[in-house]
């Protein structure tokens, strides 16, 4: 049994490409080590996360990364039990998104990635977790 879960925030300081490359290679040797899958999106300051594997872990990694003073307004977009791992391939996989890659995606011009934000019922309709699915299948 598995435990995956998703959740999107916002940078609490800028995060230069620099920034962002020794983030992903931290959280890939440590979710290796946790037998933890998933991917990090990041567009126009906003992060966008799918993190699974054994519930114990992924409850202390949420944890971690909700205590991390680097990002904030974190709000969670799913979670659940699942038997089958949807990024198996990826410790950590990660796309740095421009708006019009975005907006190609999401068929939405000038996307406004507050957007993620938002309530959606179901909340399959919710446009981060539409782009994490969306960048798993490219
Ligand atoms: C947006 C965001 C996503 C993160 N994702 C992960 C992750 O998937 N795995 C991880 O170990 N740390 C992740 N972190 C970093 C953790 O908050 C924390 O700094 C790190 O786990 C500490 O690792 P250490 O014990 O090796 O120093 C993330 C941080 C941010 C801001």
């Amino acid at each position: 049994m598995l435990k995956y879960l998703s959740y999107a925030s916002k940078e609490a300081q800028h995060f230069s490409e620099e920034d962002l490359k020794q983030l992903v290679e931290q959280a890939r040797a440590n979710n290796e080590r946790l037998e933890i899958t998933g991917l990090l999106l990041y567009f126009d300051g906003t992060f966008t996360q799918y993190i699974e594997g054994p519930p114990a872990h992924i409850d202390a990694l949420f944890q971690t990364i909700t205590a991390d003073p680097r990002h904030e307004f974190i709000v969670q977009l799913s979670c659940g039990i699942t038997e089958n791992r949807k990024y198996k391939e990826w410790s950590m996989g990660y796309k740095n998104y421009d708006q019009i890659e975005v907006a190609e995606i999401l068929n939405y011009p000038n996307f406004n990635p507050d957007r993620i934000f938002r309530n959606y019922i179901p909340h399959s309709g919710n446009p981060g977790i539409i782009l994490l699915d969306e960048t798993r299948k490219q």
